[in-house]
């Protein structure tokens, strides 16, 4: 398993992460891991560069964290890349987020399917530029096969907008009486999001010391650990992912309950 995973060739502490790993993976690892990437802005203006350097260095941690999740044996990885509020950033901010899938699958997606990795996305698909969804599906086409770690791009996702629609959708389909409404449940409610196929996150991850979630999953996020860390997304790294799974471990899950 590991002498497939490049990221830790050539890194002197490489056996101090893989005992972490190890010791992690002995316990009961997270199935869903949500993260809000923040504070690429940031880490550029700290390095006197322009914001889409922040967001270049940011693309290449989605890889390295991709890659760990899917060793740890994560099976959802949801990263929030695009909000549908994000469309009020400059112009030249928002073209280079839209080419950040190509790029990204452009050089790794050989990769993603070697490591059996499943790319989907969730978002507005409409509005968004040809070339980024042709990327995206291009990419979900070429690993819809592949059973590891599902890789999920949040772009042009609002959770406002999903729940609307839902409601929406719900209503139409009591009108035409596909649904009863004493049918409807959490559970079927739950279908008619984007996120229908996926269970809810166990763990949030947000990056950048902001403490909010940003219309980010507000209904699958009502029972999920959150982890935050002060910590810029350009600058999360491997012992950060393990770090936040380690407190995961920690935490009693009640989920309402008592133990
Ligand atoms: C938030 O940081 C980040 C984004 C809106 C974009 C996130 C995109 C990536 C990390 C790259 C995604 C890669 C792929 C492959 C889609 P910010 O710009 O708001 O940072 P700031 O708060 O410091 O300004």
């Amino acid at each position: 398993m590991f002498n497939k995973l490049r990221l830790w060739k050539n890194q002197n502490n490489s056996s101090t992460l893989r005992d972490k790993i190890e010791a992690i993976k002995k316990l009961p690892v997270p199935e869903h891991v949500a993260i809000i990437m923040d504070g690429n802005g940031r880490w550029a203006k700290k390095r006197a560069l322009p914001r889409i350097a922040g967001h270049h260095e940011g693309m290449k941690v989605v890889r390295k964290t991709t890659m760990l999740a899917n060793d740890l044996g994560v099976k959802t990885l949801t990263l929030y890349a695009f909000s549908t509020e994000n469309w009020k950033r400059p112009k030249n901010e928002v073209e280079y987020i839209m080419k950040l899938p190509e790029e990204f699958l452009g050089t790794f997606l050989p990769e993603l399917v070697e490591n059996n990795v499943q790319v989907k996305m969730m978002g507005y698909k409409d509005q968004l530029p040809v070339h980024t969804l042709h990327a995206i599906e291009k990419a979900m086409e070429e690993t819809k096969h592949n059973n590891g770690l599902v890789l999920n791009f949040a772009l042009n996702y609002g959770s406002r907008a999903e729940i609307i629609d839902a409601v929406k959708q719900v209503l139409n389909d009591s009108k035409s009486g596909i649904l009863k409404e004493n049918e409807l449940d959490e559970q079927v409610f739950s279908s008619y999001l984007m996120t229908s196929e996926f269970a809810d996150p166990d763990l949030l991850i947000r990056t950048s010391g902001e403490i909010r979630l940003s219309n980010f999953m507000l209904w699958q996020l009502a029972y999920s650990e959150f982890w935050f860390t002060d910590v810029l997304w350009p600058d999360f790294s491997e012992e950060h992912l393990l770090e936040a799974i380690e407190v995961f471990q920690k935490r009693q899950r009640r989920f309402g309950g008592i133990l």
